[in-house]
């Protein structure tokens, strides 16, 4: 067997060794089965590392062209599903380099010249992360965009939509619908936010650090840097392969943005609820039960809240495995992949549930409306018309707890004690009529419809920079 050729079923790092690695070996360190994921990115990268070390003179131009040919024609083979794996295939990376050298024969033996899998791994998972964390945060924005056409068509409606808001799940103060929906939609904007910061920052190649101290050979990273796309090229060698900060910061991103979609799911379980009865699903987009015959469930928004936990976990286990790493390289890196991939995969399906559950759901304005307009929900608006006519707020609440007592304990109707109450006087019991306590918040940012159009100004502004940062 010729030093160039891979033997047959063997590892590709096989030369110091007298025996083949034993079988519980290969099957508990293997990564294939979950980083075959990373192909397109490993053939990416494979392909800017041999054109750069053409570049410097140190492949040739043949052997560079036979290299790159194979590597097209693997692309061609996972494209198409035909690739075989052999039992030796320890990780995508292998796998392909082994595919490379059966087909270019001895130049594929040179593929692997001033390169590690250390920093090829670190390049193919950040070219990875570049693509799908932009796909991840288009659906938050897709969602943000379904949230507000359900907005504009709460405030479109006579009158505009509004629901009693609440403060520990009890009623506080009316809110216009649309607030309500915008109030999501500004979190997940931050997110988009953090989404775009992260990929700023992990946008910088690790090729030719090498397992660890870059190399003997002249390479060029800028060049392979530049060809993949990178905004930049590592600085320090043994950072490059151990930094796996990116991840770090992805999966703290998609456990916020789960969080999030958590608190939306939950509110959907509350407002589907007899209870609430705020709004139906569509049956398209709801479950039943295998013995209730009358159940209709809300299971994606109760699956957004519970897979909130795996996406939280999956953040403290990576940053557990990286906590006591001495630098640089460590096979527990591998372990960043499965949580990360998992996170991704969880977190897409769950944007793109949600925005078809909101997308289609029926909001039952009528139980809304009838919430907002409780009596109770104006003894704040009551409170501040006496502080308006000079009385401290602090008395002013007490006069309307007052009211709100009397009127639990006789059974009385809030305006009615107010008509009747000298502190009053006959004018403060409009502030009882349909939609005014809304309507009077006015103040920046506020829950009523005046306030609702510069939100909506600034909301647009606020998709629109997001996108662009995006784009
Ligand atoms: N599959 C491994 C990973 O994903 C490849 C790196 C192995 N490197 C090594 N020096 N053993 O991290």
């Amino acid at each position: 067997m010729s030093k160039n050729e891979v033997s047959e079923g063997a590892a590709l790092w096989h030369g110091r060794f007298d025996a083949a690695p034993a079988d519980e070996l290969m099957a508990y360190t293997e990564s294939l089965s979950f980083d075959k994921r990373l192909w397109a990115d490993d053939i990416l990268g494979s392909k800017a590392h041999v054109s750069m070390l053409v570049s410097v003179g140190i492949l040739t131009e043949a052997d560079g062209a036979v290299i790159l040919s194979a590597l097209d024609a693997v692309a061609q083979e996972f494209a198409s599903g035909k690739f075989v794996y052999e039992p030796s295939d320890e990780d995508i990376h292998t796998a392909i380099e082994r595919r490379v050298t059966q087909i270019a024969g001895e130049p594929g033996g040179r593929i692997h010249t001033g390169r590690s899998r250390n920093d090829q791994v670190a390049t193919a998972v950040r070219l990875w992360c570049k693509r799908e964390v932009a796909v991840v945060a288009s659906h938050v924005l897709a969602l943000v965009n379904t949230l507000e056409e359900r907005a504009l068509e709460a405030d479109a409606a006579t009158p505009p939509t509004r629901l009693p808001g609440y403060t520990h799940v009890q009623h506080a103060q009316p809110v216009l619908l649309s607030h309500h929906l915008r109030a999501h939609s500004w979190a997940l904007l931050r997110d988009v936010d953090r989404f775009a910061d992260t990929l700023q920052r992990l946008d910088v190649s690790p090729l030719g650090a090498g397992a660890l101290a870059g190399s003997s050979l002249p390479l060029n990273p800028q060049t392979s840097a530049t060809s993949m796309g990178f905004a930049s090229t590592f600085a320090n060698s043994l950072d490059a392969v151990s930094d796996r900060d990116f991840i770090a910061e992805i999966l703290f991103d998609i456990a916020l943005l789960g969080v999030h979609l958590s608190r939306i799911g939950e509110e959907w379980v509350l407002w589907t609820s007899a209870e609430f009865g705020f709004a139906v699903l569509d049956d398209a987009y709801a479950t039943g039960s295998s013995m209730l015959p009358q159940k209709k469930n809300a299971d994606i928004a109760e699956l957004a809240r519970g897979k909130a936990g795996r996406l939280i976990g999956n953040l403290t286990g990576l940053l557990v495995m990286l906590k006591g790493l001495p630098l640089a390289y460590n096979r527990d890196l591998q372990e960043d992949k499965e949580p990360l991939f998992d996170s991704v995969d969880q977190v897409r399906r769950a944007l793109i549930a949600l925005n078809g559950m909101i997308a289609t759901a029926t909001f039952n304005t009528k139980n809304m409306i009838a919430g907002a307009d409780a009596q109770a929900l104006v003894a704040t608006d009551l409170a501040e018309w006496l502080v308006q006519r000079g009385t401290p707020f602090r008395d002013a609440h007490a006069v309307v707890g007052k009211v709100v007592r009397d009127s639990i304990a006789t059974g009385t109707p809030m305006v009615t004690l107010v008509e009747a109450h000298p502190a009053f006087g006959p004018d403060a019991a409009s502030l009882f009529d349909a939609g005014v306590a809304v309507d009077r918040r006015q103040t920046p940012g506020a829950a009523g419809p005046l306030a609702a159009a510069e939100q909506r100004a600034r909301l647009v502004e606020a998709i629109r920079s997001a996108e662009a940062r995006l784009a």
